[in-house]
């Protein structure tokens, strides 16, 4: 990891779609991409490309490149790279494992996810609810939106077979007490099962030492290609009874979820996006981060309503506001009008719009390491003219 003082215009320099003026605070919906990460799609496509078991060159690199690419997530996730597998994006990969995992649930087994969640996360469980009878219920978030534990706590049984939840709200920003709900849903004999989308570009991920069984993240949120990747412990994969054809590999176990053909180019940028990662280390990150949070949260004129955590204690650099008398799509609009690219809406997570009686959701905020204090400035003027 690097350790040289950080630089956010060098880094900039390194992505040709920050060569505008327009000011990029989007990269919850998915963020740029450093030239390095096209570069290493292109050079695939120009140099490897080809489908797996030939024997000649094009077919042989693309098999190395598909090895490559699980020990780089192995690396990233801190995970066994036997129980990586990737797919088109995180809606694709859950609603495939939780349909696989649900081959062992029974009438009247219980799920627990959570208000924070995102719906990705929620309605792959829905459908198993509406195809098996299994009950799904939801853990409650606070009025500061942290995940309510005791009311986690209390939805546990004997019957509960899954703990869904998020790694970071995508809606608000609020982190979970990821290694809690895990012990949580450990003792009462559950899967405890990730959604790291959100987290992935703000922070180091720890499958080890969370303890999670399933954690699912997609690289397009993290300076990558649009697709997805999942980690589920191998034990769990071997035990499943996976839905694919009949020849396709079986070992290692997570390679029986990627079901037909791979994008292998994209294979070749994710692994291009972790090393630009390790490049710039996690702690220049966070603190830049952070930072620029600090400087948002003070900024925020007082006419903007804030949900979420007041500071940058327990929390990411994704912010949620509402003005008494300006709709959300409003004021987003004007800000992309004046070159700014800010979110409206619920962004899929319904059920936290609806504890914070927020029928139009909000205004998000998503700031990176390669934003500035200039953009933030911009940002803050922006809103206190409207
Ligand atoms: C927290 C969270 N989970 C899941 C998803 C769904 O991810 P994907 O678009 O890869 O299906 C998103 C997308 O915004 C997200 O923010």
């Amino acid at each position: 990891m690097a350790t040289l003082a950080y630089d956010v215009e060098a880094v900039r320099a390194r992505f040709s779609a920050l060569q505008t003026p327009f000011a990029f605070f989007d990269g919850p919906g998915g963020t740029q991409v450093p030239d390095s990460v096209i570069d290493a799609i292109a050079t695939y496509l120009r140099g490897s490309n080809a489908n797996v078991g030939g024997p000649y060159g094009t077919s042989i690199r693309t098999e190395a490149l598909i090895e490559q690419a699980h020990v780089t997530a192995g690396r990233f996730l801190n995970c066994d790279p036997a129980g990586v597998a990737f797919g088109p994006n995180m809606s694709t990969l859950n609603f495939a494992l939780t349909r696989t995992a649900a081959r062992e649930l029974r009438r009247g087994d219980e799920i627990v996810v959570t208000r924070l969640d995102h719906d990705a996360n929620v309605s792959p469980w829905l459908e198993v609810a509406h195809d098996l009878g299994v009950v799904i219920r939801f853990a409650d978030i606070r009025e500061d939106t942290s995940v309510d534990l005791d009311d986690l706590a209390r939805l546990l049984g004997p019957r509960t077979k899954v703990v869904a939840f998020p790694v970071a709200a995508n809606s608000v920003g609020t982190l979970t007490d990821v290694p809690r709900i895990v012990e949580l849903a450990h003792e009462a004999g559950a899967l405890a099962w990730a959604d790291a989308v959100h987290y992935a570009p703000h922070g180091p991920i720890d499958v080890e030492g969370w303890g999670v069984d399933v954690l699912i993240c997609s690289p397009y949120k993290f300076f990558g290609p649009h697709m997805g990747m999942s980690f589920a412990r191998p034990e769990l994969l071997e035990r499943w009874r996976p839905y694919k054809v009949r020849p396709a590999p079986t070992d290692p176990p997570g390679r029986r979820f990627e079901t037909g053909t791979l994008q292998h180019e994209l294979l070749a940028g994710f692994v291009s996006a972790v090393e630009y990662i390790e490049s710039i280390g996690w702690d220049a990150i966070r603190a830049h981060e952070r930072a620029l949070g600090e400087r948002f949260l003070d900024g925020l004129p007082d006419a903007y309503a804030r949900h979420g955590l007041p500071t940058m204690d327990g929390r990411v650099s994704t912010f949620a506001f509402t003005h008494a008398e300006r709709p959300p799509r409003e004021i987003a609009t004007r800000l992309g009008d004046r070159g700014v690219g800010v979110w409206w809406g619920d962004y899929y997570a319904i059920e936290v719009m609806k504890r914070l009686a927020l029928p139009d959701g909000a205004v998000r905020v998503g700031i990176v390491h390669y934003n500035t204090e200039a953009e933030v400035d911009r940002l803050l003027e922006a809103l206190s003219d409207f």
